[in-house]
């Protein structure tokens, strides 16, 4: 059934946070419901200017496909802004996307998620919004979340022309990934609402019916639609943790991860997908809501369901540390004044973010060995390197490393080149030409398998990939 039919006349919706949820999201709902204006807002002045700029390389957002729907949509019946009050005021639904990171002091510091900045988003709309409002969580958030949203849009000033204010609120988490999200957004596996009010729940899920057909639309209650995103995101990850741990002992057996997981991925119940063992983990959810699920089982005194999942988290550390570990043995031991091309520096490709990106850990690593870095990615700008590289005593480590934005120059004199993310301009590199601009002995290190080793001349260089005991 479409929006028009069941008669609910959702007009406006606001989105807070034009974040790389809010983006994208907001951008997939204008382009299919041409009739709906869609804002989205942000306390970021920079962030809004850039995602209103006609220089596209300035979308605050890279991701394959959006451009062409800012292009279509923007100023017709999508906005971006910093009225947040403005904006709220008219809303009849408004979708919280804000972040939602670890704690970094306090009660819960280092595991539960800080939720300052959801709190603040439902103060203004308790403060800012009108008669009735449908509030949506679409932020990652703890189970229960929305019993203290509701609870503060409830006890604010909520009273318009002497008539208490109305809110609903839903849980509608986001299952996008980075790197494919609109395509993510335009064919969901799922869209998943919870909430209890039979009309609230129908305005949204007429929304998404404009172009989700309507069986992957699945209604639960608030809470287990809250528990159902963070465990999706443990599951995931732990399968890139167990096949990692699953790569050493390929390594030191002689048996390859590539074979490994073909072989158990073409079981069904297994599944073929994310079974690419790789650097570790990055992004900026898989760690902090497993942590966040780590701190709810604590919380509800279960250590034991607490540790399990706890284990995903360490195994990642422990796995991009052995990477750090087993480049410097294999450069004899040292790195002191090497150099080291470093190809790629986002978590992942097809994206600029960096959040939690296995680079970061394992070029810090690498300059604290004495390594120089020569560091290229397609997307990634240098300041946000220069932002990432900060060690612990927030002095930049930036006389150590080099950002080159030619791939051909990051190998002039390296002793090695590490390959940290799959974009697929790195599997197209004439190995035997970018060695002779290294230095001998010279290593390459594949930590994501996309170097095909039949065209290498292992006499000119040597070769380690991930999960490879072939090669040992
Ligand atoms: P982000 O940091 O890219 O964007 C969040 C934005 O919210 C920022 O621009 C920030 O300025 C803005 N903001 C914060 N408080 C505000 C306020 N009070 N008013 C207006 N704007 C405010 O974060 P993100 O990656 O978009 O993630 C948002 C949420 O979605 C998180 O809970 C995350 O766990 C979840 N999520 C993220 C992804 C992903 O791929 N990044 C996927 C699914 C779910
Ligand atoms: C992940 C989930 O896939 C999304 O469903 C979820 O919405 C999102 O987190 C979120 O909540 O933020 P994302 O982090 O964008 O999406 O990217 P993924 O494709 O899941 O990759 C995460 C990390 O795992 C990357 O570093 C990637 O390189 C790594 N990975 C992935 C592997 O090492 N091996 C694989 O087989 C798959």
């Amino acid at each position: 059934m479409k929006n028009s039919e069941i008669n609910i006349k959702i007009k406006r919706i606001c989105c807070i946070g034009a974040g790389y949820v809010g983006g994208p999201t907001m951008a997939v709902i204008a382009k299919n419901c041409p009739n709906i204006r869609v804002d989205v807002v942000d306390i970021n002045l920079d962030k809004i200017k850039n995602w209103n700029s006609d220089n596209y390389e300035l979308l605050p957002v890279f991701e394959p496909g959006l451009v062409d729907i800012i292009k279509n949509c923007r100023g017709k019946n999508l906005f971006f802004s910093n009225d947040i009050k403005g904006i709220i005021q008219k809303a009849d639904m408004i979708f919280i996307s804000v972040n939602t990171p670890t704690k970094t002091k306090g009660f819960g510091k280092g595991k539960a998620s800080d939720l300052k900045w959801v709190e603040s988003s439902a103060r203004q709309v308790a403060k800012y919004s009108k008669d009735h409002t449908i509030v949506v969580e679409k932020s990652t958030l703890p189970v229960r979340t929305a019993e203290v949203i509701k609870s503060i849009l409830e006890s604010e000033n909520n009273s318009i022309n002497g008539k208490s204010k109305k809110f609903d609120v839903l849980s509608n988490p986001e299952f996008l990934s980075e790197g494919t999200a609109i395509r993510d957004l335009e064919n969901p596996d799922r869209v998943l609402i919870g909430g209890d009010n039979d009309y609230a729940v129908q305005a949204l899920s007429s929304i998404y019916q404009e172009w989700v057909p309507i069986d992957k639309i699945l209604h639960t209650n608030v809470w287990s639609s809250e528990l159902a995103k963070l465990t999706s995101n443990a599951f995931l990850a732990q399968r890139i943790s167990s096949i990692n741990s699953i790569s050493a002992i390929c390594e030191a057996t002689g048996a390859d991860i590539r074979e490994v997981s073909r072989a158990i991925g073409s079981d069904k119940r297994i599944g073929s997908k994310f079974l690419d063992s790789g650097p570790g983990f990055g992004g900026s959810c898989f760690k902090k809501d497993i942590l966040n699920l780590v701190y709810l089982a604590e919380y509800f005194g279960l250590p034991e369901v607490a540790d399990f999942w706890e284990g995903v988290v360490r195994l990642n550390k422990w796995h991009q540390n052995r990477i750090s570990q087993l480049i410097t043995r294999k450069l004899f031991g040292t790195l002191a004044d090497k150099k080291i091309a470093i190809l790629g520096f986002a978590f992942k490709a097809n994206t600029n973010d960096t959040r939690e990106s296995a680079a970061i850990q394992i070029c810090k690593d690498l300059i604290e060995e004495g390594a120089i870095l020569s560091i290229h990615d397609p997307k990634v700008k240098k300041a946000q390197i220069i932002k990432d590289l900060h060690n612990e005593n927030k002095i930049l480590l930036n006389t150590k490393w080099e950002k080159f934005d030619e791939i051909e120059t990051t190998f002039k004199d390296a002793d090695a080149v590490v390959i940290l993310t799959e974009w697929e301009e790195y599997s197209n590199i004439d190995w035997e030409e970018m060695s002779i601009m290294m230095r001998k002995p010279a290593w390459i290190f594949d930590t994501r398998s996309i170097v095909d080793i039949k065209k290498i001349n292992t006499k000119n260089l040597n070769f380690w990939q991930i999960g490879n005991g072939t090669l040992s």
